[in-house]
């Protein structure tokens, strides 16, 4: 197993002399485990209130310039119906940190997609919440969650989030889904602001104490409603390369080819793919909301059917050699 100490992680990371190395290697350690297989989420974004105010974010609570929305209960189902007749067999409920969304409410939506589609794995990624309510979410029949920790340095995450939130609690949560049993996933963003090479050797010595199933980099780009709007956003070359690094170290887990990282380089996800991604996560929101689901500007995939964006990224993954995997696509145990 790929264990570097942080001098070479610190020259890799700075240095681009061995990005095709890495990324040759990398594949090679994906096609162990996972041949050329690309598996296939679909992403329902079932709110975009949020109580939060993290700077990067376009959904901040502070932002009046966007309209807010919930999606019924009714539109979920029927954003599931539509992806499981499309050949999806993971959902991944997304939104803001949106009260509406209580344990009651959130596992009755959760018990009625696993009662209706028993042969598909639902993915939460609502956020920060109690460790009894990850235990109810995970009775009610939710697989996995998706948190990202955003930055494992503690001044760092600071710079990132008002106070009132803390890397403490990041972490103690993604510690408590990991004790329930989820397939956890966690993450950060590749160039977010004040972002050191320090901070990145962090990130990956945290993923390392984690042990995520699940881990999502992708690029921070600026949206123009945020105290953030005037930094520049990261370099997809960095991305990919730590897309490669993460193989490495990470063999078995799930990386998705990120919406971030398609939206700043056309080819982005296909490189990405290339460098050790085996996930991608084609949007299945309605589309009249996609527009105000915008985290960062110029966000891809806003203004596609669910069709459309499965269609695409199909031609994409084939266009490099690999292969849509329709199937659940858990974590391979052992
Ligand atoms: N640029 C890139 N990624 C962002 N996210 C939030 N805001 C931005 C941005 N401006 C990411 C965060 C979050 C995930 C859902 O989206 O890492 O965890
Ligand atoms: Fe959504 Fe290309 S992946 S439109």
């Amino acid at each position: 197993m790929f264990n570097p100490d942080n001098n070479q992680l610190k020259e890799l990371i700075s240095d681009n002399s061995n990005n095709e190395v890495l990324r040759i290697r990398a594949d090679e350690v994906r096609r162990k485990y996972y041949g050329n297989r690309v598996f296939v989420r679909g992403l329902i974004e079932i709110s975009n209130i949020c109580k939060n105010d993290c700077y990067y974010c376009g959904i901040r609570k502070s932002n009046r310039n966007i309209s807010r929305y919930r999606l019924t209960e009714e539109e979920i189902y029927s954003c599931c119906e539509t992806g499981y007749n499309l050949g999806f067999r993971t959902f991944v409920l997304q939104g803001g940190e949106d009260l509406y969304f209580s344990d009651i409410v959130l596992c009755r939506i959760v018990n009625n997609i696993k009662n209706k589609y028993p042969d598909c794995a639902v993915t939460l990624s609502m956020g920060e919440r109690s460790y009894e309510s990850y235990k109810n979410l995970k009775s009610a029949g939710a697989d996995r969650y998706l948190l990202r920790h955003e930055t494992a340095d503690n001044t760092h995450y600071s710079k990132l989030h008002p106070a009132g939130m803390s890397l403490e609690n990041r972490k103690k949560c993604l510690y408590n889904l990991k004790s329930l049993g989820y397939q956890t996933g966690t993450g950060f963003m590749v160039g977010s602001p004040y972002q050191t090479v320090e901070n990145i050797i962090s990130d990956l010595r945290f993923m390392q104490e984690i042990q995520p199933e699940m881990i999502g980099i992708g690029v921070f780009i600026p949206h123009h409603d945020t105290p953030f709007r005037d930094y520049p956003h990261g370099s997809a070359e960095l991305n990919i390369k730590l897309i490669s690094i993460i193989r490495l170290m990470f063999p078995k887990a799930l990386i998705p080819a990120t919406t971030a990282l398609g939206t700043v380089s056309p080819d982005g996800r296909e490189r990405g793919i290339q460098a050790g991604c085996n996930v991608v996560m084609p949007n299945l929101s309605p589309l009249m909301f996609r527009k105000s689901y915008e985290l960062y500007d110029n966000k891809i995939c806003t203004g596609e059917e669910s069709a459309q964006c499965i269609e695409c990224l199909r031609k994409r993954v084939e266009s490099v050699g690999y292969e849509l995997d329709m199937s659940r696509g858990d974590y391979p145990d052992v």
